[in-house]
């Protein structure tokens, strides 16, 4: 009984070690589910650009965009629209009709991808900023950045700023617009004087400042 035992141990160690052979990571191959490696994506079987295949009736692996594709960046129709500046000059109205709707939208958006360095209120106060040793995320509601115009603070999110990167990919055309809706709505507030309101609203305001 024990001898038995013995035996399939011995059979058992002699299983786990021929499926032992050390396997380095260049010798991988897709398939390897039970291997830890991280790097199996690079090498599983991929085309690389501009390779020839039979595939494809024209023989390269390199597809054509669909037919009526236009590349991001181009102009199309109104470059202060898309580029936020015609010639050298930043556009100086929002050239989007501003409504509630609009703002609504730039506040949201504002919160989701601006908010966290640039504070809630616009105004730098930010857990990040608190942090940030090298140069602090700005108020953008102090008198420097809310007399930029309209198309400047749009080239910031399409092209970063210092420090601060580009929000081109994440941050689509009508969504930067709403955006900077925003940030001038937020100075606006900032800087109204509680009786240029309108009667009504000066009561609210009052009422909720209190
Ligand atoms: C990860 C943090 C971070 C986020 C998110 C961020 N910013 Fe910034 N922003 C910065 C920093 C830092 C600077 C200052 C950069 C410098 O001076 O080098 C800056 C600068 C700016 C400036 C001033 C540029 C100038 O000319 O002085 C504007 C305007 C601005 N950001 C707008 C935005 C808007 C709008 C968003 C959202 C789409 C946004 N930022 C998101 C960090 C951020």
């Amino acid at each position: 009984m024990t001898r038995g035992w013995l035996l399939s141990l011995s059979c058992l160690a002699a299983a786990l070690c021929l499926s032992c052979t050390p396997v380095t990571t260049a010798d991988a191959e897709p398939g390897d589910a039970d291997l830890l490696d991280l790097e199996r994506m690079l090498r599983q079987r991929r085309f690389a650009p501009y390779q020839p295949t039979d595939l494809f009736d024209d023989g390269s692996v390199m597809r054509p965009p669909p037919a009526g594709a236009v590349p991001n960046d181009r102009v199309t129709g109104d470059p202060g629209l898309t580029h936020g500046f015609t010639g050298e000059t930043y556009v100086a109205r929002i050239p989007v009709p501003v409504t509630i709707e609009l703002l609504q939208y730039g506040k949201e958006r504002f919160e989701i991808h601006c908010a966290a360095c640039h504070g809630v209120a616009g105004d730098g106060e930010s857990e990040v900023a608190r942090n940030m040793t090298l140069r602090r995320p700005p108020s953008l509601v102090d008198t420097r950045v809310q007399a930029f115009p309209p198309g400047r603070i749009y080239r910031v999110i399409v092209e970063g700023y210092g420090l601060m990167r580009s929000y081109e990919t994440q941050v689509p055309l009508m969504e930067r617009w709403a955006i900077v809706a925003y940030v001038k709505a937020l100075g606006k507030s900032r800087a109204t004087a509680l009786d240029a309101l309108p009667p009504p609203l000066r009561e609210r305001a009052r009422k909720e400042l209190q």
